[in-house]
């Protein structure tokens, strides 16, 4: 039996993020990771973290990628699960808002490395940069 899923989205305000739900046949899990710490440290300040878990991108672990970054909670920094990005076949596709940074074929091990450098320091990660909106690396 094909289990049916259905992700509830609304544009990502500038701050904070909203939450979504994600409604299967026999659940409905909230996984807004927003937390209320301080507001301080601006490079963490309001961030979301959106982890397409759409058709393509789950096939590729994208459900893998994040439950790693929900693992990972971050002060003001929310992570949802967000339908289709409109880049298949490059993920998983992981957009951070509102810095529009696009990482691209985002495996679970590197999420460490995205919460430390990115979210945590302010720094984007080079490497996994998505080449088509980051052309230059
Ligand atoms: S399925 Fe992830 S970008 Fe389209």
């Amino acid at each position: 039996m094909i289990q049916q899923r259905q992700f509830f989205l609304s544009p990502c305000p500038p701050s904070p993020c909203p939450s979504i739900l994600l409604s299967t046949h026999s659940q409905m899990t909230n996984i807004n990771q927003s937390s209320q710490l301080s507001k301080t440290d601006s490079s963490s300040a309001s961030k979301c973290v959106r982890v397409c878990q759409n058709r393509t991108c789950k096939k590729q672990g994208a459900a893998k990628v994040l439950a790693a970054f929900a693992a990972l909670p971050v002060p003001d920094v929310t992570v949802t699960a967000s339908s289709c990005l409109g880049q298949c076949g490059n993920g998983p596709m992981v957009l951070v808002l509102p810095d529009m940074v696009w990482y691209s074929g985002v495996r679970p091990h590197e999420v460490p490395l995205v919460v430390e450098q990115h979210l945590l320091s302010g720094k984007s990660v080079q490497q996994m940069l998505y080449y088509r909106f980051h052309p230059q690396g």
